[in-house]
């Protein structure tokens, strides 16, 4: 049976999933991803880009997870797989056919001479381990990352956050954020391409004066996710690969939101021409399975202690199952040419997007790159101050009133549904959030 959405039965959340949450509330820590407190709904299923609640709601799908829904929910190839692999082995790492596999492919998608894949289970643990091999490689230690940029929450990823989160844990680990290249808020307050890219300049300055001159490694997210699906221009990545390279340090490209597809391309470096030092995987990679990566250059990838037995390796990382899933999720993306249907639905809705300024007075800006989009949304458009928390939450509210899921509850909204997602469900989830926004704005005579 197709689930079809939106679809709306009951008052947003329903009693049963009042009722699971309240019972799950009893004990649940707090701290859970935003948009799951928002919603206050519980999951019975799902399938493709539609989520259906407890209570029978269904919703147009556009948070994907943040990035892992790659290839939409319950994939029925992707499930087989899984299944076909639960009955055979999951624990352990020793060499299995589907790692194998998977390791080849993914070293044949990367960058060329980028070949030495590693398996972990979350995002950080990757970029953790990029940082030990880079130590290695050099024998430096500090780390340097970018404003916007984020990294994971473990506590080397937290000296290279440059999104607000490192603030409260006292000291971290030696490392240095700089000027990124957010073009609709300019740090130098300066128009792209006039500007000849001068916060790289700035960048650069800045680590000439902070740093020790111990670099190990720069990281970057090629498009920035959690700052707000933020595209800086092409250049910006060369200009901090050159940085990485001045200061004798590898240049990571963390692209564990932009990897596998999600802009258009394999990896999102391609838009720079730039081949990283390292790459670091995750989300789609595994299209939902707990499985991240690093991919390194092969001369890089002997440093040790990194390189010994056991010095780079987990108790969970490419593990029969999860090695499964994402040869599953890598075989897919190929096999159903879902990098062209991200190109082509990515477009369109970019197309709609791209008329909301003209038409509603809160739409400060509308940038992306195949399925990676964001939409900021001002109180002032000359001021560009951000749409306060509490009206972007009424937004929230509305749409999933409406039948949406989409990450409006802040004014930098985030868009990164399932790669597989149709141009009609994509348009019907914007036409939806459209619907949201120019209601809330009626109400505070806005918008
Ligand atoms: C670019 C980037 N790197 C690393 C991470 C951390 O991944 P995880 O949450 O799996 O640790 C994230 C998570 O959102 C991310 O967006």
């Amino acid at each position: 049976m197709t689930l079809k959405a939106p679809h709306i039965q009951t008052e947003i959340p329903g009693p049963r999933s009042r009722e699971l949450t309240t019972y799950e509330g009893r004990h649940l820590a707090p701290g859970l991803q935003g948009f799951a407190l928002s919603s206050g709904i519980a999951v019975e299923r799902a399938q493709g880009s539609v989520i259906e609640d407890v209570d029978g709601n269904r919703f147009v799908d556009l948070i994907g997870g943040i990035g892992v829904n790659s290839l939409g929910h319950c994939h029925p190839a992707y499930t087989r797989a899984l299944h076909e692999q639960l009955d055979k082995a999951t624990v352990g790492s020793f060499t299995s056919a589907p790692r194998a596999e998977l390791i080849n492919q993914v070293a044949a998608l990367a960058p060329k001479g980028v070949d030495k894949v590693q398996l972990y289970s979350s995002g950080a643990e990757a970029v953790e381990s990029a940082f030990r091999l880079a130590k290695n490689y050099t024998g430096k230690h500090e780390v340097v990352g970018f404003w916007g940029g984020f990294h994971g929450k473990t506590a080397g990823t937290l000296a290279v956050n440059g999104s607000g989160n490192q603030k409260t844990y006292g000291p971290v680990p030696p490392g240095h954020v700089l000027p990124f290249a957010n073009c609709y808020r300019c740090p130098l307050k300066l128009k792209y391409p006039s500007c000849g890219i001068a916060c790289a300049d700035l960048a650069r300055d800045q680590l000439k004066h902070q740093s020790t001159g111990a670099v190990a490694a720069v990281i970057m997210e090629p498009l920035q996710g959690t700052a707000g699906n933020v595209v800086p221009p092409p250049e910006f990545m060369q200009r901090a690969q050159e940085i990485a390279r001045e200061n004798g340090a590898l240049f990571i490209a963390d692209e564990m939101i932009t990897g596998f597809g999600r802009t258009g391309r394999w990896f999102a470096c391609e838009r720079s021409n730039v081949t990283p030092d390292v790459i670091t995987i995750g989300k789609a990679f595994g299209a939902g399975f707990p499985i991240s990566g690093v991919i390194a250059k092969g001369e890089i990838a002997q440093a040790t202690p990194w390189a010994n037995p056991s010095g780079s390796s987990s108790s969970y990382g490419g593990n029969p199952l999860a090695a499964a899933a994402a040869l599953a999720s890598v075989k897919i993306l190929q096999k159903e040419n879902v990098l062209q249907n991200v190109r082509e639905v990515g477009n369109a809705m970019l197309d709609e997007l791209r008329t909301w300024p003209d038409r509603m007075r809160w739409v400060g800006d509308v940038r992306g790159e195949g399925l990676l989009i964001g939409v900021e949304l001002v109180a002032d458009r000359n001021t560009k101050e951000p749409l306060p928390k509490n009206v972007c939450q009424e937004i929230f509210q509305d749409g999933l009133r409406r039948g949406l899921l989409a990450m409006s509850y802040t004014h930098a909204i985030r868009l990164q549904p399932a790669l597989t997602i149709d141009r009609e469900t994509a348009l019907s989830g914007l036409s939806l959030l459209r619907e949201a926004i120019e209601t809330v704005a009626r109400r505070h005579g806005g918008g």
